[in-house]
């Protein structure tokens, strides 16, 4: 673990062998994949990493392929600085912040990773291209780093579905490690998007968790059992609040995201919910251990 400054890379040839050394020594390496913009939710996945593997690496790249036209790739925040700060505070020995040129040369990547069926409801419906735009860098990511477990947030649920099945399907050598949410008193899970919104609109945000809150007190303190039902209820919650616009709202299996009709008793479901916040787009997730 380090609690300095971690060391900066911007090339993957140097990452790959300062890490080839640290395992050559029998050192451990793990891997927490980010976007930067890094808030206390990114933290919690450097710290657990620092407590399980000998050298963490966080990867800050904003990554193009994963951003349809017309979203918000331009104006994503960047602060490096901060960034740095908050990786070396949570226990980050190694900062990979590649530029453009050094990922996807163009812009782009001939090889894509598309992980069929996972990738195509939910977030996937909405944003065409999104998981295989993820999917592909996490595996670029993989390859440079060759970690031996790699740190996702549960609040990006179909994204760690995806990138596990991706590593399972493809013999990646790496452990998938799923992190809890972290969210603000209020409830809303920390996004790096939050920072788009107003005054007005962040006060509103809290609706999606309580709308989750809500369909899981249905089904685990009320016995609704039936996925419409809870998914109704869900959109009602969000449409009370003026500034907001539901996208979707489900009661999906954990396994498979297929959505559920039927919440059977003893089951793993997961409440999953985007909406709009005036301009800014949402998500958020929470587990049902049916009863
Ligand atoms: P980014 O949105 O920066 O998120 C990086 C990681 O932090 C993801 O695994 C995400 O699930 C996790 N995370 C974000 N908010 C969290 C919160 N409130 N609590 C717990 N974990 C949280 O997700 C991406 O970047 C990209 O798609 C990436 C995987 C880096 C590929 O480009």
């Amino acid at each position: 673990m380090s609690r300095g400054t971690p060391r900066v890379i911007d090339r993957g040839d140097v990452l790959r062998k300062e890490l080839d050394r640290e395992r050559a020594a029998g050192r451990t390496v793990g891997l927490v994949p980010t976007m930067g913009a890094l808030h206390p939710g990114h933290a919690s996945l450097v710290r657990r990493s620092a407590a399980e593997c000998d050298v963490t690496v966080v990867t800050i790249f904003v990554n193009p392929l994963q951003f349809a036209v017309g979203e918000d790739l331009s104006r994503y925040p960047r602060d490096l600085a901060a960034d740095l700060a908050l990786a070396g505070d949570a226990g980050a020995a190694l900062v990979f912040a590649p530029p453009l040129e050094e990922m996807f040369p163009g812009g782009r990547s001939a090889t894509t990773v598309r992980v069929a069926g996972l990738s195509d409801g939910l977030e996937g419906a909405s944003r065409p291209g999104h998981f295989e735009g993820v999917a592909t860098v996490v595996a670029r990511l993989f390859n440079l780093a060759g970690p031996s477990r790699a740190y996702f947030g549960e609040k990006d649920f179909q994204q760690l579905a995806v990138v596990r099945r991706m590593a399972s399907d493809l013999g990646m050598p790496v452990e998938v490690v799923g992190c809890r949410t972290v969210r603000e008193a209020d409830g809303l899970a920390w996004s790096s998007r939050n920072g788009y919104l107003s005054a007005e609109e962040r006060a509103a945000a809290p609706v999606l968790a309580r709308a989750l809150e809500a369909g899981a007190a249905a089904i685990g303190r009320d016995g609704q059992r039936h996925g419409g039902d809870v998914r109704r209820l869900m959109a009602r919650v969000v449409a009370a609040e003026p500034l907001a616009l539901l996208d979707y709202a489900e009661v999906v299996d954990a396994d498979t995201l297929t959505a559920l009709d039927v919440v059977a008793p003893g089951t793993e479901v997961r409440l999953v919910a985007a909406a709009w916040i005036g301009g800014t787009r949402l998500i958020d997730n929470l587990g049902v251990t049916v009863p």
